[in-house]
């Protein structure tokens, strides 16, 4: 492309929409861990799909990089630049569809805000079925590209399970349309199924048609104290069999129920214990006794809204609270169930071995064998320390990323966990989507 490529984005989104001043590019450029980011070459925020796809034949032209970046809470340095790509913002697009009752699905602009969509499918007497704490900066569109997880994916899935349909702008301009929300439709290769989870990699997603589910409005949770992960793993398994209501099972340990309390300014409602879960059930009916039978003693139940908000605080607020705290390694991985116990009984230990000072915060979502490894104060020592945990969690035949993607943190690390011939199939489909690399260099594969 001739002239100036600012210029030429302008005409498409409105000068308004292209952001070149350092001061405003820079809450765009560094990511919410504050770990990953560098300077962009511009932003540019576009509106709907048709401008979308115009700003990337634009870049594609000019050779330059795209980042697609939604709430940009994303905790693998994927939404933020590596240095010199155009950063396009799709949080302008927040095009929201009236609730379809037949179906329980809704379209919506990929700009949405997972809060939002809570909102409008409540009005409808629905319920978004996924929910966690950055609810109100996380867009749809983000969350399909990593697969979001969350607070109750026990219950309803990740986003995947969710995400009926969408419609993307593919890395060489074609478009990809799938929005009849048909619960049957195996005609060819899933394109949307393959967009999700692939991080911004292959496509600019616009919008998406998301099912919705019927919420129950009985709940009940319980913090329970344990004296051992293995106690926890028990209750677990207990749980899944005799809770039918069962919506939701985290955890997190001493040091974090530390922390958070002293962020939140709040005494710890119980100490003590090795372990603390958060136990959640719905149901139509009142779910406190289906619960308390399986229950230790020593467990709070809180069984209206307030007390059940205080709850879920302790456990929501550990990303808050570990980042105020310092810049943290992050690390979000899958261990079998199984291998629970040994992995949490290592890693603290692989940690303090190369990094004798390094704090480490360990917590998550239990039921999906899901843990969030936290390291602060790590320095130079930080990438050994990565690999250490990551080939910790592959030795055990868990998983380096669970939930938040591999984005740039785990790129290096993929081959821990798949093999030689299945990255050079991801390499393959990247070339055939994204065949000159415009979209997010770095990120996966
Ligand atoms: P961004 O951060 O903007 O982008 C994430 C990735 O998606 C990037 O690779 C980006 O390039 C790509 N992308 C964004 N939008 C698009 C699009 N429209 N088309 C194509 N690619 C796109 N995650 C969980 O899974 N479970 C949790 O419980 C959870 N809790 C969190 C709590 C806090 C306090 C914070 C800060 C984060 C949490 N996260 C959690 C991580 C994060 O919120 C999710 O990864 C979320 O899905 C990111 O959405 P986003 O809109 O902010 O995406
Ligand atoms: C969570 O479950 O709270 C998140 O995935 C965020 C984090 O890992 O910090
Ligand atoms: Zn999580």
């Amino acid at each position: 492309m001739t002239g100036n490529l600012a210029d030429a984005l302008a005409t498409v989104v409105g000068s308004a929409h292209v952001l070149e001043d350092p001061e405003l590019r820079a809450p765009y450029e560094r990511d919410w861990s504050g770990r990953f980011g560098a300077e962009s070459r511009l932003v540019v925020r576009a509106a709907d799909a048709s401008e979308v796809a115009a700003v990337l034949r634009m870049c594609r032209d000019s050779g330059v990089a795209v980042v697609p970046q939604g709430g940009n809470t994303g905790l693998v340095g994927g939404s933020v630049p590596r240095g010199g790509e155009v950063v396009l913002s799709l949080t302008r697009l927040t095009s929201l569809g009236e609730v379809d009752m037949t179906t329980a699905q809704v379209e919506a602009g990929a700009g949405v805000t997972l809060a939002v969509l809570q909102k409008h499918a409540g009005a409808a007497g629905l319920d978004a079925g996924m929910d966690f704490a950055a609810r109100d900066s996380a867009t749809l569109g983000g969350i399909a590209s990593t697969d979001a997880g969350g607070l109750v994916a026990f219950r309803h899935g990740t986003a995947r399970a969710r995400i009926a349909g969408l419609d993307a702008v593919l890395g060489d301009g074609s478009v990809v349309r799938r929005m009849s929300g048909l619960l049957k439709d195996n005609a060819g290769y899933a394109l949307p199924a393959l967009l999700v989870g692939s991080e911004g990699t292959l496509g600019v997603i616009t919008r998406v048609r998301w099912k919705l589910v019927v919420p129950n409005p009985e709940r009940v949770a319980a913090l329970v104290p344990l004296d051992s992960i293995e106690a926890a793993a028990e209750l677990l398994g207990i749980l899944r069999t005799r809770v039918p209501s069962l919506e939701a099972v985290e955890f997190f340990l001493p040091e974090g129920l530390e922390l958070v309390s002293s962020y939140l300014g709040v005494d710890p409602p119980v100490d003590g214990a090795a372990v603390y879960l958060i136990v959640e059930a719905a149901a139509p009916f009142d779910p406190t006794e289906e619960l308390a039978e399986v229950l230790p003693e020593d467990a709070l139940v809180a069984d209206d809204t307030a007390s059940r908000r205080r709850m879920w605080r302790l456990r929501e607020s550990h990303t808050e609270a570990i980042a105020a705290a310092g810049v943290a390694h992050k690390m979000d991985v899958g261990v079998p169930l199984t291998a629970l116990g040994e992995f949490l009984a290592h890693v603290p230990d692989v940690v303090a071995a190369l990094a004798p000072e390094a704090r480490t915060i360990l917590f998550g979502h239990l039921a999906d064998g899901n843990v969030h490894v936290n390291v602060l104060g790590l320095d130079d020592d930080g990438d050994a320390v990565d690999e250490a945990v990551l080939r910790l969690v592959a030795e055990l035949g868990g998983t380096i990323s669970a939930e938040h993607g591999i984005g740039i943190a785990k790129a290096p690390y993929l081959g821990l966990v798949r093999a030689a011939d299945e990255i050079e199939a991801m390499r393959a489909i990247k070339r055939a989507l994204d065949p000159s690399g415009l979209l997010n260099p770095g990120v996966v594969v």
